[in-house]
């Protein structure tokens, strides 16, 4: 695999109106998703949800990747086709979460940083054999009062720069994917410092390791206020502080940036996504790699009747790709 391919598999992930979907949870986070609807977590339950997701119509209108986790990637549709064949017959690039979850950060209480190098070029070769063109590796900062320690956003950074230097000598793409929590009562100025402070530190480390920018995509959360800050900011204070935050802090040969939803609604993960396209253009195309924000209409649907319902889970899945696709080019308008 050549340089030229890691930047055209970068490209493709960020064509024009499209983007990316998240079903990449873990075991534990897909359990927790199943137990607020009522479904039984079972292999196969996890099967059948991601066979569903996988196999919407005309996904690959709107989408140009999906992230799958471990189990994921290794099944099959329930006529025994396996999902990375489905995804590449239909245009879709697969992609693996290959961090193994945050651990609490020695000798600063409160905090965590993102474990899984151990093993890793080993894991990414493998996962290169069963078909990921890219891979995605989440990071975690929490708002806190004394937090985030410099400490913790160096630890994670180097992290993510170690693992996006390993993918990238796989010949897999690196999803490098900060994410400063929502979780808080800071206001959106917070928030701007400590995504400003972790993007600088992050791109850093990138060059330190000789990562290659152009072979990478980088997967931030929004510039936002703390969900439980009384002052709330709105839509195009949120677009406006995100694209300067990112203006600052991220080079231009990046190829793209794609948002996590990080618990916004599905509403609001669009409506911000679009405002930031309005006011371009910007030096990279952003748009989005949604999990919750893409699925969470189809999870209820899904899990009142499998059966009954797969088509019309499929159809929300569509038109949440359809409107987050126009919201990365600025074309989206709110329902009346
Ligand atoms: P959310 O969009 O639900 O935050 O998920 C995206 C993701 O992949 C988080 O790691």
């Amino acid at each position: 695999m050549s340089i030229e391919d890691l930047e055209s598999i970068a490209q493709a992930m960020v064509a024009p109106g499209k983007g990316i979907i998240a079903i990449d949870e873990s075991n534990s986070t897909i359990k927790k998703r199943f137990d607020a609807v009522g479904v039984a977590d079972s292999e196969e339950h996890r099967r059948a949800y991601r066979e569903m997701l996988l196999t919407t119509p005309r996904l690959s209108d709107h989408i140009s990747g999906a992230i799958l986790y471990d189990e994921t990637i290794r099944q099959s549709t329930k006529a025994g086709v396996p999902f990375t064949k489905v995804m590449m017959d239909a245009g879709i690039l697969p992609g693996i979460k290959v961090d193994k979850g945050p651990q609490p950060l020695a000798g600063f209480p409160g905090e965590v940083v993102t474990e899984g190098l151990d093993g890793l070029r080993q894991r990414l070769s493998e996962y290169a054999r069963l078909g990921a063109k890219f891979a995605k590796w989440r990071a975690v900062i929490s708002i806190g009062e004394d937090s985030p320690s410099g400490t913790c956003i160096e630890a994670n950074c180097h992290a993510l720069a170690r693992y996006a230097a390993l993918c990238q000598e796989a010949g897999i793409v690196p999803m490098v994917e900060p994410e400063i929590l929502m979780d808080g009562d800071h206001d959106i100025e917070v928030c701007y410092d400590v995504t400003e402070a972790t993007l600088r530190s992050l791109f850093g480390s990138l060059y330190e390791q000789n990562v290659l920018l152009e072979g990478t995509i980088l997967k931030p959360s929004m510039v936002i206020s703390g969900k439980s800050c009384p002052q709330q900011a709105s839509v195009d204070e949120v677009a406006e502080a995100t694209v300067r935050c990112l203006k600052a802090a991220v080079p231009a040969s990046l190829p793209g940036i794609v948002f996590l939803s990080g618990g916004q609604s599905d509403e609001q993960a669009t409506a911000n996504l679009n405002a930031m396209n309005q006011i371009g253009p910007h030096p990279w195309p952003l748009s989005f790699s949604y999990g919750r924000a893409m699925q969470q209409a189809a999870l209820k649907l899904w899990a009142k009747d499998m059966k009954a319902n797969f088509a019309e889970a499929q159809k929300t899945v569509a038109l949440r790709a359809k409107e987050n696709g126009l919201a990365a080019l600025g074309q989206w308008q709110k329902a009346a």
